[in-house]
This record gives structure tokens, C-alpha cells and sequence, in this order.
């Protein structure tokens, strides 16, 4: 597949400036005005250079404005804030002062944090191996992995898939594309769901994250830019950085504003767009219907390739939310043209997987693409992996042949933990908000302070591991949020609400730093 990349004159027009190596996305008038809504009014007794650089302080610590955003000019920040040319002169020196921004002559000045605040995958990876794996406790304790318990069906479709193995004995085994069966599986699960796809369109992979690695390994070079939204899912962030791809934020936190889209892939001339229309995480959110054609058509003018994940698609909680009487933030209950059916072909790439529906434990997803760029993935693969496990892949392919059962049960479950545990919550920590997602299996609590890192922190020494806000930012912001999993039965989150309680009021009071490799 071949696309137009900008050329460096017209990169070099579009951004400004390269900070520490990264380009910074601009800031503008329409972006920034709501953002600083009451800023005066909001801040009594301060001056109002003081009040204004402390709305943006915590504007860039909430992520709700990105690290090495380029903010508007002293002028036209006064003309956006109704304030003078001092006092915007005063806030970004205070800014800059405080580490929460950087300036330099002819570049403006952008957004930064100081290192306290920043948060890395070097100081803070990924939880891979929980407590609960290691088997030392339940998993009660675990509020980082937002992965569920496999369903009672996988038993027999792991004993259907064994009866089916003869099948292939005689064979060697290696099947790098993927088994054909599966293959057939999951194409028909496309067109079921509206986007007709043949099996030759379907990679096998590990998982969804190896699925991204395959489409990065054969699409990004070395300094392409990613454009992610914000917050996003940290491994793929991660998986795009050790690509050697620079992520460039697009902020979703409350619904993807297509004019703001259209701006940054203006700006940034991303060579992908990573993206979670379905079940956004960690917002839980589903891309209206509204947003969609406008969105494709503009990646599409920017000859950007969307890569969606899709890995939670299919545990839409809407319908069973709202027959408990909770609202969710996009109406409805019908499912949304995927992103891939409204674009040209080869422009939208669909990552999906088998560990959420089903279960982790299988490492089995796919990617679905055009026929070319699977073979170019399916060859790449072959220099360092050849292949899924049969037996695996047959009892994936008996599961979503008999897909609708089990997804309604999943999604029943799902919705009934995440009402389970905001009832938790709202007994023992009336004053943090757990909006309800549109699915998924994770919310994205709001807390009444921004005080993510330290609550990490305080929760670990009460046997709660939580991942704080600022791992879902690229460089950190989010102090204000926790991302939630209900994935655990409901009866563990009265328990869990009541120590994070604790830790809640522990907070600053000497808690120790967060432990930076005990979940590993
Ligand atoms: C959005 C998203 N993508 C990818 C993954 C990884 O999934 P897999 O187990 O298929 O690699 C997850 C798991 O939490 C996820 O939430």
C-alpha cells in the first residue's frame, strides 16, 4: 500500500516546533476558549495573571490540553481569555517558571510537565504479571487488568476443538496466515456485522497487540507520526514509540471532536491513526454515528490510515445500563457502521481479538485488512513467529461461530459488575465519580482532587494495585482520573471500594512513591 507522506517543506510548514525531538500540535482559539470557561471567576482572591497559569496548570495536568502543545501567542491568549497582554505575559512566565511550560524565541510557547508529574513505561510499565498470575492473592486486589474470567462455553469448545484435531495431525502444523478455519470465522463475523470480508483478508495473530505490531512493523518508519487519541491504551502507545513512531495526542475524554481531528492531522500529517471508536479505552465511550463519515473523510484527505481496535467491540453495555435506569453517553442501543465500511478500501485497518469476548488466556486475535497487506504482515511475521497454536484457533473459531450467546451473557455480566461496583463506590467514596461507560470493561473514575499518582501509591501499601490517570497520557496529565475495571465478581467490590477508601484519605500523608516494578 502506498501513500502520500508530506515532504519535508510541507511538514516543516505544518509543524513547529520540534520539541526534544518531538513535534508539538497547536493549540487554537477553539480549542482553548471552552477549556478556559470562568477561569476569573473561579479563582477568588488570586491576581489574575496567578489565576489564569493555574487553569492551565491544571488543564496540562488533567491531559485535557497535551504535553508539547504549542499554546496561542501572549496576544492572542489575551484576546481568547479577555484579559491583557501582562497578564498573559505574567501566566505563561509563571508557566514557565513552575516547569509547565517552555518557551523559545520564534517557536511560542508550549506545554510541558515537570518531572515529578511525568509518567513513562521505564518507571511505570504495564502490569503483566498481577498478583493474581503470580498466585498470590485472588485477584481481589487487582484494579489494573481489565480482563474477565473465561466463560463457562470455553470448556467444551476446547473439547469440540480437540475432536477436530485429527483433522490436521497429518499436516506440519505451520499455518502463518492463520487456520483457515478461524480465518472463515471471523470473516463471517465481519459480514455479519456489515463489512463483507473474505478469509484472505484476515490475518491470525497473539493477540491484538501483536496484531498492531504487525500493521506498525510493516506500515511506520523510524520518526512517522501516530496519531492517538487522549488518553489512549498504554501498551499500543508504548508499541508505537518503541516503533519509532511519535504519537500525536488527539483529546477524547469527552467525545471525539472531529473539527479537533481535522486539526491535528492538518498540523501533524500522520502517516496512522490509532483509534478505539468502539469502547474507547479507557473512556469507555462509542464514536457517534455522527462523527464517523466526517472523520473518515477527513483521514481520507489526509491520506492517513485509521488502524481500529476493536478488541472490546463486541461488550456494548447500552442496552442492559439502561435497563437498570443508568444513563450512558451515547444513546441508543444499534450497533455503529464500522469505521472500515464507510472508508475506500485499504484505508481503514480493523485490529480485534478473542481476549476480552472470551478470554486472555487464548492469545489468539487478527487483523483484517486488504489481501496485499496481509501478505506483507503474514511474510513479516514469518521472521520471527510462524504461526498460532491449532488448537487454540479451533476453539476460537467453534466460539464465534456461536457468537450472540455468548456476547449477550458478557455484556450481562459486564453491566451488572460495573453497577455492582459504582454502588461500592458511591457507599464508600460518595465524592469520586465512575461514569457509566457505553461499554467495554473499564470506567474512567473522575476523583475529586488530582491526586492519581499519590492515591497509586497509597492503594499499593493497602494491597490494591490501581493504574493512575497519568499512564494514559503520552507523557503524563491525568491526575484527576483512574482507570476502573469491573471485570471481577460483584460481590469483591465492596471490599476493594472500602480500602481504597483508606488509601483515598492516606493520600500525601508520606505515602511512598508508587512501586515502579512490583507488579512485574
Ligand atoms: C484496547 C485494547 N487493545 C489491545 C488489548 C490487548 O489485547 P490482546 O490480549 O488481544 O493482545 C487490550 C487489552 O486490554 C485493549 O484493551
Amino acid at each position: 500500500m502506498s501513500l502520500p507522506r508530506p515532504g519535508p517543506v510541507a511538514a516543516a510548514a505544518q509543524i513547529s516546533p520540534a520539541v526534544e525531538g518531538r513535534p508539538a500540535r497547536r493549540v487554537g482559539a477553539r480549542e482553548l476558549t471552552p477549556l478556559l470557561d470562568g477561569w476569573r471567576e473561579q479563582a477568588s482572591g488570586m491576581p489574575d495573571y496567578q489565576a489564569l497559569a493555574e487553569r492551565i496548570r491544571l488543564l496540562v495536568l488533567d491531559g485535557r490540553l497535551p504535553v508539547h502543545a504549542v499554546l496561542p501567542s501572549e496576544r492572542a491568549l489575551a484576546g481568547i481569555a479577555r484579559t491583557s497582554r501582562t497578564t498573559t505575559t505574567a501566566a505563561y512566565r509563571s508557566l514557565r517558571d513552575g516547569g509547565f511550560a517552555r518557551g523559545a524565541q520564534g517557536a511560542g510557547t508550549w506545554t510541558t510537565l515537570p518531572a515529578a508529574h511525568r509518567s513513562s513505561p521505564a518507571l511505570d510499565p504495564w502490569p503483566v504479571v498481577t498478583s493474581a498470575y503470580l498466585g498470590t492473592a485472588d485477584g481481589a486486589g487487582d484494579l489494573q487488568t481489565a480482563a474477565p474470567e473465561a466463560p463457562a462455553q470455553l470448556h467444551t469448545a476446547y473439547a469440540a476443538a480437540l475432536a477436530e484435531l485429527p483433522r490436521f495431525l497429518p499436516g506440519h502444523g505451520y499455518l502463518t496466515g492463520g487456520l483457515p478455519d478461524l480465518r472463515s470465522a471471523v470473516a463471517r463475523r465481519y459480514t455479519e456485522r456489515g463489512l463483507p470480508t473474505e478469509p484472505d483478508q484476515v490475518l491470525v495473530t497473539a493477540g491484538s497487540l501483536h496484531a498492531l505490531r504487525l500493521v506498525a512493523a510493516t506500515l511506520l518508519s523510524p520518526g512517522d507520526r501516530v496519531l492517538v487519541e487522549h488518553p489512549s491504551y498504554p501498551p499500543a502507545i508504548d508499541l508505537l514509540r518503541r516503533a519509532g513512531a511519535r504519537p500525536v495526542a488527539w483529546p477524547v475524554e469527552d467525545g471525539w471532536d472531529v473539527e479537533e481531528g481535522r486539526a491535528a492531522l492538518a498540523q501533524a500529517s500522520p502517516r496512522l491513526a490509532y483509534l478505539m471508536p468502539e469502547f474507547q479505552n479507557p473512556t469507555g465511550r462509542l464514536m457517534p454515528a455522527g462523527s464517523r463519515e466526517p472523520l473518515v473523510a477527513a483521514l481520507s484527505r489526509s491520506g492517513c490510515v485509521a488502524v481500529v481496535d476493536e478488541t472490546t467491540a463486541e461488550l456494548d453495555l447500552r442496552a442492559e445500563l439502561r435497563a437498570a435506569g443508568v444513563e450512558t453517553p451515547t444513546p441508543g442501543s444499534e450497533p455503529m457502521p464500522s469505521l472500515a465500511a464507510l472508508a475506500r478500501p485499504g484505508a481503514v485497518i480493523c485490529i480485534g481479538s478473542a481476549s476480552k469476548t472470551v478470554w486472555g488466556g487464548l492469545r489468539l486475535g487478527w487483523v483484517r485488512a486488504d489481501r496485499e497487506l496481509v501478505r506483507r504482515m503474514a511474510a513479516g511475521r514469518a521472521g520471527d513467529d510462524l504461526g498460532s497454536p491449532v488448537l487454540e484457533q479451533l476453539a476460537v473459531a467453534y466460539l464465534l461461530d456461536r457468537c450472540p450467546e455468548l456476547v449477550g451473557e458478557r455484556r450481562t455480566l459486564m453491566a451488572a459488575r460495573y453497577l455492582a461496583m459504582r454502588e461500592a463506590f458511591a457507599r464508600h467514596l460518595p465524592d469520586w465519580r465512575l461514569p457509566a461507560p457505553d461499554g467495554g470493561l473499564v470506567t474512567w473514575a473522575r476523583l475529586p482532587a488530582p491526586r492519581s499518582s499519590a492515591l497509586a501509591a497509597a492503594a499499593a501499601q493497602v494491597g490494591i494495585r490501581v493504574t493512575p490517570g497519568p499512564r494514559f497520557g503520552l507523557e503524563g496529565g491525568f491526575e484527576s482520573r483512574v482507570r476502573l475495571p469491573f471485570c471481577r465478581p460483584a460481590e469483591h467490590y465492596d471490599a476493594v471500594a472500602e480500602r481504597l477508601a483508606q488509601a483515598w484519605r492516606a493520600r500525601g500523608r508520606g505515602a511512598a512513591e508508587p512501586e515502579q516494578v512490583a507488579v512485574v
